[in-house]
């Protein structure tokens, strides 16, 4: 039985194989400088597999991956049919609505609202019964009301470096995040066998740090 893990590229991927490492796997196979995408260890039973991190709890709700590690901000998004089991603790920052500093946002007309996050921006103004148009972007988002794009952001604030050097501020904060580890319904019944030992050991290392 070969369990297939999917992890984020990116911010969250040296800290996901740290944290598998802690937990008692051996994951040097993971370290040689490669643009692969997919690594299978000696024994042929655990497979990685690196993805965008949006497309994290995809993999996983497909069952392409069994297990996967992403931020709380990709699940939020993908509304996938997945378990998410665990708060690992790290890749900690908030998705937040940003401007301009005093921009007045809620409750104005036909609102521009510039954002990787669609979902998360149309479910946001959705609660607030606020009509809005959503601008889609894949990155750099925080040009878009300095360059007159949108009135607002929707995105994620780590250190808060970005914002301050394009002179924005938060204006409201819509969720906290952090990396949560992710299951495939059907994998954690299936492969249970595999799988428990892993999750068992992952939650030790959370829950001791
Ligand atoms: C993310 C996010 C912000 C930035 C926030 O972008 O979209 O732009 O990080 O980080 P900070 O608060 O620490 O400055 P990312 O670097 O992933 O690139 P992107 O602009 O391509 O989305």
């Amino acid at each position: 039985m070969s369990v297939t893990i999917a992890l984020a590229k990116g911010r969250l991927a040296d800290k996901s194989i740290e944290l598998l490492e802690q937990a008692g796997l051996q994951l040097d196979f993971l370290k040689v400088q490669s643009r692969k995408l997919i690594f299978e260890d000696s024994s042929g039973k655990l497979r990685f597999i690196f993805v965008k991190p949006f497309d994290v709890p995809t993999y996983v709700e497909h069952g392409v991956a069994d297990i996967g590690i992403c931020g709380k901000d990709t699940i939020l998004e993908s509304e996938s049919n997945i378990y998410e089991l665990m708060d690992l603790g790290f890749g900690k920052c908030k998705l937040v609505i940003a401007g301009k500093a005093g921009t007045d946002f809620l409750g104005r007309n036909n609102l521009r609202v510039a954002t990787k996050f669609v979902g998360c921006a149309k479910k946001y103004f959705a609660e607030k019964q606020q009509n809005i148009e959503i601008i889609k972007l894949s990155g750099s988002v925080e040009l878009a009301p300095i360059i007159g794009l949108a009135d607002v952001i929707l995105d994620i604030v780590e250190s808060g470096k970005t914002l301050a050097e394009n002179n924005l501020v938060i204006l409201d904060e819509v969720a906290v995040v952090s990396a949560r580890l992710v299951v495939n319904k059907v994998s954690l019944k299936t492969k249970k066998e595999a799988i428990a030992p892993l999750l068992q050991s992952v939650k030790a290392v959370t829950e001791g740090k």
